[in-house]
Order: C-alpha cells, then structure tokens, then sequence
C-alpha cells in the first residue's frame, strides 16, 4: 500500500473537497469559481478572512494579536460564495464586505498577521464551516490541503512566475477600477510570496500528495481540464 492509500485509510479522504493552494496571482479564485460553477459546490476564499483580519486592525485601531483575537470572537463572520459575480463576501455583524478587502495594501497587512498562531487559530472553526458535506468545497488558500483539509480527496497546488502573476493580478485590479504601478505590485507580491512561504506557521507550500500545476502558459481552460481529469479518477 503506498503512502497515499495509507492517508485515504487515517483520514478518510473526501471526494467533495478540493483544495486549491498557491501564491498570489496565481489564478487560484478564477480556477476555483469555475470549478464551482461546473460542480455546484460553494467556494471558501480563505484569503478574504485574512484580509478583513488586516482590514479590521486598520479601522478598528487593533494593535495586538489579543485585540485581534477578542474582536474576531465576539463577531459574527459569516463567508458568502456569490456565485454570480464569481467572487466571495464576508459579512460581518450583519454589513457585507467585498470589495474594501481587495487591494495590496490590506493584502500585505494580512500576511503580516496570518503568521501569529494565535490569528490563525481564531478561524479555524469559520474555514472548517464553509464545509457543507450536502453540497461540496473548492477552498482557497495557501493551508487549505496541509492544515485546514488535509481530508480533501484532490488537492491542487498552482504556481507560475511572479512576473506572469503580477500581471494577472495588474489585470484584476485595473478592471475593477483601481490604479496600479507594475513595479511596485511586482515587488509587493514578491513580499508577501517570501511572507507566505517561510512563517513558522502553516508556511504556503504543496500537501505532499499534491497535484502542482504551473498555470504560467496554460488557459483556465487547460487548468480546469487537468483538475477535472484527476477529480474523475477518484
Ligand atoms: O489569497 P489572498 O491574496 O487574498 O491572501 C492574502 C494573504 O492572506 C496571503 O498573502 C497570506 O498571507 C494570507 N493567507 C494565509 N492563509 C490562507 C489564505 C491567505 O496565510 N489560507
């Protein structure tokens, strides 16, 4: 029996989850709201929890990781898969949030905090939730298949240069309207890639039983086609 049979007998490996992990830019939400649409199945942005974390200790003035921590606990957070826009939203205490979320800046205040254990810990339980066993999970991130799922039965690791990525993510915020300076969104992602990829805590690497896909020359197309063929050889 290899390794990867002898996880499916530990952990009971299930079939509608996919994890999807990978740097910024790396076409993680395109891949993941097209497959949810295909499969029926909600999305879990877990980044989007990681930037109203950022987002919060701006406008709420918290300064430490226990501030953080008790607002997050007193608060409802609850994740909403808009499947018609093809994004999610965060509705907290009742105000939608979406689009405050979506810049660099709130970005890379939210990788500074997603390396406190504690922060981390604190929405376990809300990503743990977006599961619905009757209705099925793309979850995005960068510990969906090492921390969060580790059950999942197919876990996608995506990667591409950063060059190739900084220009993908260029593309996304000037069609929402937002000014970008290359340079700076290149070196900004690079930041937080090197952020993400050496914290002590829940580091962005692939499960070890992962599919690693570099999407840097291929179509969503092409990436949706490889996931479809392994997810159908469960
Ligand atoms: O995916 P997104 O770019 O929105 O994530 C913002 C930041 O949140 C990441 O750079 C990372 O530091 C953090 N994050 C994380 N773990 C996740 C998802 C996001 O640490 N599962």
């Amino acid at each position: 029996m290899n390794w990867v049979k002898s996880l499916d007998v530990i952990l009971k490996l299930v079939k509608n989850i996919i994890t999807i992990d990978g740097p910024s830019g790396v076409g993680k939400g395109t891949l993941a709201f097209s497959l949810a649409e295909r499969l029926g199945w909600n999305v879990l942005d877990s980044g989007l929890l990681y930037r109203l974390i950022g987002y919060l200790s701006i406008t709420e003035g918290l300064e430490t990781t226990q501030e953080i921590v008790q607002f997050l606990n007193k608060s409802k957070i609850e994740l909403i898969t808009n499947l018609d826009e093809g994004l999610c939203e965060i509705d907290l205490n009742n105000n939608t949030l979406g689009i405050e979320l979506r810049n660099e800046n709130i970005a890379s205040r939210a990788a500074e905090l997603a390396k406190e254990e504690e922060i981390r810990n604190a929405i376990i339980k809300i990503q743990r939730n977006a599961y619905d066993p009757e209705k099925g999970l793309i979850a995005d991130g960068r510990d969906m298949g090492t921390v969060i799922f580790p059950e999942a039965a197919l876990k996608v690791f995506l990667q591409a240069s950063p060059e190739v990525r900084a220009e993908r993510r260029a593309n996304q915020l000037k069609e929402k309207g937002m000014s970008v300076i290359m340079h700076d969104l290149l070196v900004q992602i690079q930041l937080r890639d090197e952020e993400d990829m050496n914290r002590k805590i829940s580091p962005l690497k692939p499960a070890d039983d992962s599919l690693v896909i570099d999407t840097s020359n291929l179509s969503i197309k092409e990436v949706e086609g490889r996931v479809i063929k392994n997810f159908k050889k469960l």
